[in-house]
Parts: structure tokens; sequence; C-alpha cells
């Protein structure tokens, strides 16, 4: 617990003592401090706040936080694309103070979050996936240090780039068969139907419609509606081809099973450079690893090793061995850096889930 003065504080901390003014309270304890917030409490006048150190939350409590801000967060989206898709107003206000609360959580802890969104699943997918690439485009822009009024067009772009599948019979959209041309190009129209619909509203930034009409155009031309060609597509187009890619990988979709982040990313690496621009899958690379670390991976020698920081080349991180290939735990721990010349023959096959280490490591446990 520290006091520390409004001008120096970020969104993304906890209030650690409520907050008066003359005896009104402005602010309970262990409020959630976001820029309209704190900005708020600036023009009433408060100078110094007490705040909680986020690292005196525990993990648990900032999953519980970011479990129920991702639930908000989810259900301000379902009613901002439903109105949408009724022909209602946008709701501007609610949808700029989604994306800030998004960023706001990213700010708090991307980390948790980003592991939080692979394990959401919804009804209608259409909903959780918009939230789910508005927080990876914007982990990009993060990354990639652009400015917050960027970061917000992009979120907002992220966040409404599919509004024009809203339109399309959800029998089409959710389809476990191959679709008829006819409706393959009903399809298709989604990104001019949802970029039409925003066209006509003047607060919102041309680089977010941008995003909904290119969002699906690709480096080599091979994309739609346009079949535009490297630097025609705005740079936060090709930020959220990245993100809703990865994003719909990694989810379960009618026709096919989910992938793990891993596979999603072995899927899109070859593809860097003609499908989507090497620049922003490299930035995703730095904040979703191929092998975050803590995961189990299995060696070509048969050995499981458990990734312990990331090297020089994404595909060979530090490993330490932890079981041989018989199962049986090293005596004592190795470390090997697969980045480095003299490990060349080894390299990681796959990926390995706790269960599966589990069943090599005690093949009888499973019939006692
Ligand atoms: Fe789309």
């Amino acid at each position: 617990v520290k006091q520390k003065r409004i001008k120096y504080i970020e969104p993304g901390l906890f209030t650690a003592r409520p907050i008066y003014i003359n005896d009104e309270l402005l602010l309970d304890k262990e409020s959630f401090l976001t820029e309209t917030l704190i900005d708020k409490l600036r023009k009433r006048g408060v100078e110094k706040i007490w705040i909680k150190d986020n690292s005196e939350l525990s993990d648990y409590e900032k999953q519980t936080f970011l479990d129920n801000s991702y639930n908000r967060l989810l259900k301000r989206t379902v009613s901002i694309l439903n109105k949408g898709r009724d022909n209602e107003d946008i709701d501007i206000e609610a949808l700029g103070s989604t994306v800030r609360q998004i960023l706001d959580s990213l700010k708090f802890d991307s980390d948790i979050l980003l592991n939080l969104i692979t394990l959401k699943e919804e009804d209608d997918y259409l909903f959780t996936h918009s939230v789910n690439v508005s927080f990876l485009a914007m982990m990009i822009g993060i990354t990639l240090g652009l400015p917050d009024n960027e970061l917000r067009s992009l979120g907002t772009g992220a966040l409404l780039h599919d509004i024009g599948l809203l339109e399309i019979p959800s029998r089409i959209r959710n389809s476990q068969n191959s679709l008829s041309p006819e409706e393959t190009d009903l399809l298709k129209q989604h990104p001019s139907i949802g970029a039409t619909k925003l066209m006509d509203y003047d607060d919102i930034d041309v680089e977010s419609v941008n995003i909904i009409y290119q969002h699906h155009e690709r480096c080599d031309g091979s994309g739609y509606p346009e079949k535009l060609i490297g630097e025609q597509i705005s740079k936060m187009a090709k930020i959220v081809a990245v993100a809703d890619s990865y994003e719909a990988m990694t989810h379960d979709r009618a026709y096919r099973k989910k992938y793990s982040g891993y596979q999603a990313l072995k899927h899109l690496l070859p593809l860097s450079g003609s499908l989507y621009d090497s620049y922003y899958l490299q930035a995703f690379l730095k904040f979703m690893p191929i092998f975050p670390i803590g995961s189990l991976v299995l060696l070509n020698n048969r050995a499981i090793g458990k990734v312990m920081a990331s090297g020089a080349n994404v595909f060979r991180p530090v490993v330490e061995l932890v079981y041989d290939s018989a199962g049986k735990a090293f005596r004592e721990s190795r470390k090997i850096d697969l980045s480095r010349i003299e490990n060349s023959l080894l390299y990681i096959t796959r990926v390995m889930t706790m269960d599966e280490v589990m069943d090599l490591i005690m093949p009888s446990a499973a019939g006692e």
C-alpha cells in the first residue's frame, strides 16, 4: 500500500483506502481505477490516492477480477452488436467505454488475461470472438508502442470487425457443411455490409471502418473484398487479420475442433509475408510465444522438457529436461538452450498435455 499523486496514477490499479472529499465518499476502497474514474477524481480536485500495489494481489484475485470484467465486457458487446443488427443506432459511448476497459484490463495483467480468453466459450461464437480479437489486436498495438488514440481506434475496429456477419443468416455463418457458391458470396459480403453500416457515424474513426472493410484482405492479394496487396491494406486491418485468424483457430467452430496455440502458430508462421504482414506477426509472437514458459514439450530424442525461457529463435527455447525417453525423472536438472549450435540436433516435436505426461511416467496408474 502506498500513496501516490493522482497525476502519476495509471489505469489498472486498485484503491487501498476510500476516497472522501468533504465527507462525501467518492470512491470505496478496492475500487479498480479506470481512465475515466481517474479523470473524474482529478476533476473533483483529488490530489493523492492510497493505492494497492498490484504485486500485493494474488494470481487468484487477479484472475477473478479479470474474469468478472471479461463477462461485463462481453455483455456490453452483445448489446452493442445486436443493436447494430436490429438497425438501431450503435451506442458510441458504450462502445468507447468498452474499448477503454479492454485497454485497462490489458494494462492490469495481460498474461492472465490472454490465458483467460482462450478458455471462453459462448453459444454464439461471434460475440466472444469479437471481444477476444479486440484484446489480441490491442495487445499487438501495445507491443508496437502505438499511442492510446491509435490503440482505441484499433480496439474499436476489432470489436466491430464482424458486425456485418450478424446480417447473414446464422445457418450460413455457422454451417457445418460446405457452402454453395451463392452462400459463400453472401458470407464474403460481411466486410462491406459492416463498413457501410459504420461509415455514417461521425464519431467513429475512419481507421476503425478500414478494419471492418479490410480485415479479410491478405498481403499477397488473395483476400477479399478488394484483393488489395501489401501497402494498400491499412496497418490496422493487417493487425486485426493476425488477431482474427489466431483467435478463430484456437476456438471450436462448427466445421472443426480448436487448435492449441502451438498448432495455430505452426499454421500461421509459414504464411508470414504471404498472407500476413510479418512485422505484425512478429509483434504477436513477442507476447504469444509458440511455447509458453512452463509448457511441457516432447523432444525428438523422446525426452520431455519444460520450457524455461524463450531463446534467440522462437522455435528453439531454453528447456529443462524433466523426464527421459523411458519416463524416468532426470536426477540432476539440465538446462538446454535449443538455439545454441551444439544443440542443433535436438528439436521440439510437439507440446504435451499434462495428462499425456502422466500417462507416460505412470503407465499403470490409469488401470488402478
Ligand atoms: Fe470477418
